[in-house]
């Protein structure tokens, strides 16, 4: 099953519209929309609830249930908008709370992290205001997916220069969708 991870703000997000183009083509797959889910950053609380619960090795606690989903996971898909200079931070509190250490990941001996995920790959689709610079959202995600995660395959889609004075966004979204799909643009 693929994970969609969708943490597009705007109700009429073009990063949504992408992903779903190419979703829609990739056939079935779970949506999580993070702006509703009840994910929260972590406190002292949650924290040691999680130590807790990962020291005894009990998964299948509701609070793991992200990590499993992501973990489970065959392909996964996150929509994320370039919100400065990265992406929204609902995206970044998912990630803190997935980031389970014997779900998604485990260390070696030699403290090098060895992936647990299923997932053959991960794409990630963005759009940009003006020019997308990966290094902070695309680049974080794909060094997390490939170092740690155990997903050997990450691909960037994205539409960029959206919002700059004369630009055609619904030209430029229309052919990152036919890029996505595997068209000429
Ligand atoms: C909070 C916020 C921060 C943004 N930061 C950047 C930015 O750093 N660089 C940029 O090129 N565009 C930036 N933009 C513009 C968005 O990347 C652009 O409008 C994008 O297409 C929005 O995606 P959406 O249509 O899926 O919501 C920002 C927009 C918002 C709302």
């Amino acid at each position: 099953m693929t994970l969609y991870i969708n943490s597009c703000v705007r109700k009429d997000s073009r990063t949504n519209r992408i992903a779903k183009a190419l979703l829609d083509k990739m056939g079935e797959y779970t949506e999580l929309f993070l702006p509703a889910e009840d994910i929260r950053p972590l406190t002292e609380e949650t924290l040691s609830k999680r130590d807790a619960l990962l020291a005894a090795a009990k998964y299948d606690d509701p609070m793991l249930r992200y990590a499993r989903q992501f973990a489970e996971a065959d392909k996964i898909v996150i929509a994320a908008p370039f919100w400065d200079g990265s992406f929204p931070s609902v995206l970044k509190v998912y990630i803190e709370n997935i980031y389970a250490v014997g779900i998604v990941t485990v260390y070696g001996a030699d403290g090098v992290p060895q992936g647990l995920c299923k997932a053959d790959e991960l794409i990630y689709v963005t759009t940009a205001g003006g020019e997308y610079i990966p290094d902070f959202g695309y680049g974080y995600i794909k060094a997390l997916a490939e170092n740690c995660f155990g997903i050997k395959r990450t691909r960037l889609i994205k539409a960029e220069m959206l919002d700059i004075i004369g630009a055609d966004a619904e030209q430029l979204v229309n052919e990152a969708i036919t890029t996505a799909l595997g068209g000429a643009p």
